[in-house]
């Protein structure tokens, strides 16, 4: 079986890739995924955010230790504590560095880096330049800006993920992907927009920290880390829907749990798919039994590469094309397919 595939310009040996997470944030661990046959991987995310708040925090200890340096009276030159927080940054981004270095060194399969910054900050493209100097394959750019700024229009925030897509391509000449979520007010043509930028690759979609309540505490605490199984539909859905209508490639992402999984979304149109949950349940040993069942069906089913299967369910390619935009538990959509209403 031919389980190859091209993912952004890169060749694949098989679909799987393993998303950007703590499996991914080592050396010793994405040794182990490409020893159990991962396809690629995508390192942890590099946070602008996280190192801000990192900064902050060692300024405020330096504050406390030494109260006799006026912070705010700036005289051109750094003065200690900026070069303190500066020094932070420096040793997280050299420490991602070498994660990418020693990662490239240390396995045949595609690495790509990660980054998520500040929407407005021009880190995204010194990341971007850092990380491509550092040897990372392709860069997945982890862009999402919550949308709970009430200052700006939904105009002015979509416009800033094709002002920073210019910035980094301009900048780097490795591919780029855009991992977004579902949260645009207009997501086909969002999706398709994006798609004619200069990136490579889209995936659809992340899936984020969300807030819970502990109602005897009355603290707010993590939800649900993990994806489930049933969480595939959403990016089934779209990725069948944009297949034929997007100018890059598609890396289908969430809910993603097993070899079935993988299957529908390359049925659906995907290029490849992005695992992440399923390894944190199953252990990075559950990376052949998904390539196992992906093999067997398709031996069933007689095709010998992806190609002879990559989108034969898609919407444009499906007879129910119909039952993809729907929405709604209609009586008319009834006795169609083993649909309840
Ligand atoms: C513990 C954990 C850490 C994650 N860290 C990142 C990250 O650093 N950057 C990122 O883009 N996505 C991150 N994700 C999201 C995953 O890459 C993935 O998009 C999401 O879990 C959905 O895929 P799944 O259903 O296979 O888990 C993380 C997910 C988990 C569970």
């Amino acid at each position: 079986m031919d389980l190859s595939t091209s993912y952004m310009g890169l060749s694949l040996k098989n679909p799987i890739i393993v998303g950007s997470s703590g499996l991914t944030s080592t050396v010793k661990g994405v040794q182990k995924l490409a020893e159990n046959g991962a396809g690629a991987v995508v390192l942890k995310s590099l946070f602008q955010e996280e190192i801000f708040f990192e900064s902050e925090d060692y300024i405020k200890e330096m504050k406390k230790q030494h109260p006799e340096i006026k912070f705010f009276d700036y005289d051109g030159r750094k003065n200690p504590i900026e070069f303190y927080g500066y020094k932070v940054r420096e040793d997280n981004l050299n420490n991602y560095k070498s994660l990418i270095s020693d990662c490239k060194d240390s396995v045949a399969i595609p690495v790509i880096a990660s980054i998520n910054c500040f929407y407005d900050s021009l880190e995204w493209t010194v990341f971007a330049n850092e990380l491509e100097q550092a040897g990372a394959d392709a860069l997945e750019l982890n862009m999402f800006f919550p949308p709970t700024d009430f200052s700006k229009t939904r105009k002015e925030k979509e416009a800033i993920y094709f002002e920073i897509i210019d910035k980094i391509t301009e900048e780097v000449t490795i591919p780029i992907a855009l991992k977004i979520s579902y949260y645009f007010t207009d997501l086909g043509p969002m999706i398709q927009k994006l798609s004619e930028t200069k990136i490579k690759g889209l995936v659809l979609f992340n899936r984020f920290f969300s807030p819970d309540f502990d109602i005897n505490k009355l603290e707010v605490v993590p939800s649900y880390v993990f994806s489930t199984p049933e969480e595939l539909s959403i990016s089934l859905r779209w990725i069948a829907i944009m297949a034929n209508k997007v100018s890059c490639d598609l890396a289908a992402s969430t809910g993603i749990h097993d070899g079935e999984a993988v299957i529908k979304q390359i049925l659906a149109g995907a290029d490849a798919v992005q695992i992440v949950s399923a390894l944190y349940r199953n252990g990075k040993g559950y990376l052949p039994k998904i390539l196992n069942k992906l093999e067997s069906w398709m031996k069933t089913r007689g095709f010998k590469k992806l190609y002879d299967f990559k989108g034969k369910m898609s919407q444009e390619r499906s007879e129910d094309s119909k039952l993809y935009e729907r929405t709604q538990f209609m009586r008319y959509f009834a006795g169609k397919k083993n649909v309840i209403t």
